[in-house]
């Protein structure tokens, strides 16, 4: 596949941590160009472009910045969402770790089209040497005039500071964020009020991905029409970053255009590892219903993976082959979302822990007849019957484990325990 990568273009690059490195790969010239427009004509370019979050909504990033009020004296802020804890996902990492100048020259573009002279970058716990690196490269943008008082001479004030987080999936849940930025507990809030509104510090806050945000400064410097022309159509635009993981030969991060299919991306990873074959596939993370095989061929990207009953995500894309057993696969994800969930709502708290408990049954052998309904019932019970997307996304690969792969969950239960044998993935030989 003949693409040009856009925004991994400078891994790599020497010098390209510094703002003077930066520079001479032609950095900075899209902050430079978006001060000489209004903030009204960024944010119409943005919109032109179909940029949707690359953080797992795809909601359109230009319409974001619109909701934020305009004709306000308030303080506005921009949030960078880096908590980047989708399991399967780490093409933020790549990102803040190998270019960092370009999120921070994508945060400046969004504030001067938003109003916002402080942006808060929270970043996952985890990620200390990602934030290290922007750290550094913040304090380089300060003495180089690109952040501060007078932003490349404009008198643009702009300020920008990395928080850390302490490593809990909800923190990501862009309200959670805000609570856990604000000091308290990363609890989701309701909404509405959304946070275009009432945001961090009840001011008026646009929270975008990592991702979302390194996309601007080349919609800015090659035009909208450019983005618009890579991808599926006009509703799914632009690069894309794509996390492979699992069982292909080489897992990493792959930039592509938006949209291509799954067996293109296997490819791309130097194909199934040892040549076996694909049984399913999770297209964009732990919250995505998982995939068969037989949808391999179809256009990764928002609208065709929805209609899939699927979702792109944050396009985290675990690839499984034959020796998977899904049960377990299921049963791991459902675990993980069971320890995150916050435990405000009655049906996300009981239902996730339920969900585990039913699926660690039927793999360990003691599973009935009716388990496979009882999975159907508790999904329904928690589809959109609590606060955030968190409740959402635990039922999305539970309930496509009975829906997409129904024998194999019976096949389970008529036996009395699991058809495949244990995989051992701790070098000690334990599988769980
Ligand atoms: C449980 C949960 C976890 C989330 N985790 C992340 C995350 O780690 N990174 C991220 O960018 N968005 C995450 N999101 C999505 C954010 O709430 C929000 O939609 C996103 O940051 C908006 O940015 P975008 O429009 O640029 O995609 C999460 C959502 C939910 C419900
Ligand atoms: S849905 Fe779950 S994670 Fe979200 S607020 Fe409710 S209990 Fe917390």
């Amino acid at each position: 596949m003949a693409f040009e990568p856009v925004l991994t273009q400078n891994v790599g690059k020497p010098g390209i941590l510094t703002v003077a490195g930066y520079r001479d790969a032609g950095g900075y010239a899209a902050l430079r160009k978006a001060l000489g427009m209004t903030p009204a004509e960024v944010i119409e370019e943005v919109k032109k472009s179909g940029l949707r979050g690359r953080g797992g909504a795809g909601f359109p990033a230009g319409v974001k910045w619109g909701f934020v009020p305009a004709d306000t004296d308030q303080p506005k802020y921009l949030v960078c969402n880096a908590d980047e804890s989708e399991p399967g996902t780490f093409k933020d990492r790549l990102l803040m770790e190998k270019d960092p100048h370009q999120l921070l020259e994508g945060c400046a573009i969004c504030c001067w089209a938003v109003g916002a002279n402080t942006t808060y970058i929270y970043i996952r716990g985890e990620y200390t040497e990602a934030a290290d690196i922007l750290e550094e490269a913040i304090r380089d943008a300060y003495r180089e005039g690109i952040l501060g008082d007078d932003v490349l001479g404009s008198g643009f004030k702009l300020d920008i500071q990395v928080h850390r987080g302490a490593g809990a999936y909800i923190c990501g849940e862009e309200t959670g964020l805000l609570e856990s930025l604000e000091g308290r507990r990363g609890q989701p809030r309701v909404k509405p009020p959304f946070p275009a509104i009432v945001g961090a510090f009840g001011k008026p806050t646009v929270i975008n991905n990592v991702e979302t945000l390194c996309n601007v400064p080349h919609i800015l410097t090659r035009g909208a029409d450019w983005f618009r022309g890579i991808g599926t159509d006009e509703r799914n635009t632009g690069p894309k970053l794509y996390c492979i993981s699992g069982h292909v030969e080489r897992p990493g991060t792959y930039e592509v255009p938006i949209g291509v299919t799954l067996d293109e991306l296997i490819d791309l990873a130097g194909g199934m590892h040892k040549g076996r074959a694909l049984k399913a596939f999770i297209p964009g993370g732990a919250s995505a219903a998982i995939l068969p095989a037989s949808q391999s061929h179809l256009n990764m990207d928002f609208d065709s993976l929805a209609k899939a009953g699927s979702m792109l995500g944050s396009a985290a894309v675990v690839v499984m082959d034959e020796t998977t057993c899904l049960v377990r696969a299921t049963w791991r994800l459902a675990k993980f979302f069971s320890h995150e969930s916050c435990g405000q709502c009655t049906p996300c708290r009981e239902g996730t822990n339920w969900m585990q408990m039913t699926l660690k049954r039927i793999e360990d052998g003691h599973g009935s007849e009716a388990d496979a309904e009882l999975i159907l019932r508790m999904s329904r019970n928690m589809s959109g019957t609590a606060l955030c997307a968190l409740a959402d996304a635990a039922v999305g690969p539970v309930q496509s484990l009975v829906t997409n792969f129904r024998e194999e969950v019976d096949e389970h239960i008529r036996r009395g325990g699991c058809p495949l044998p244990p995989v051992p993935f701790f070098e000690n030989g334990a599988s769980h």
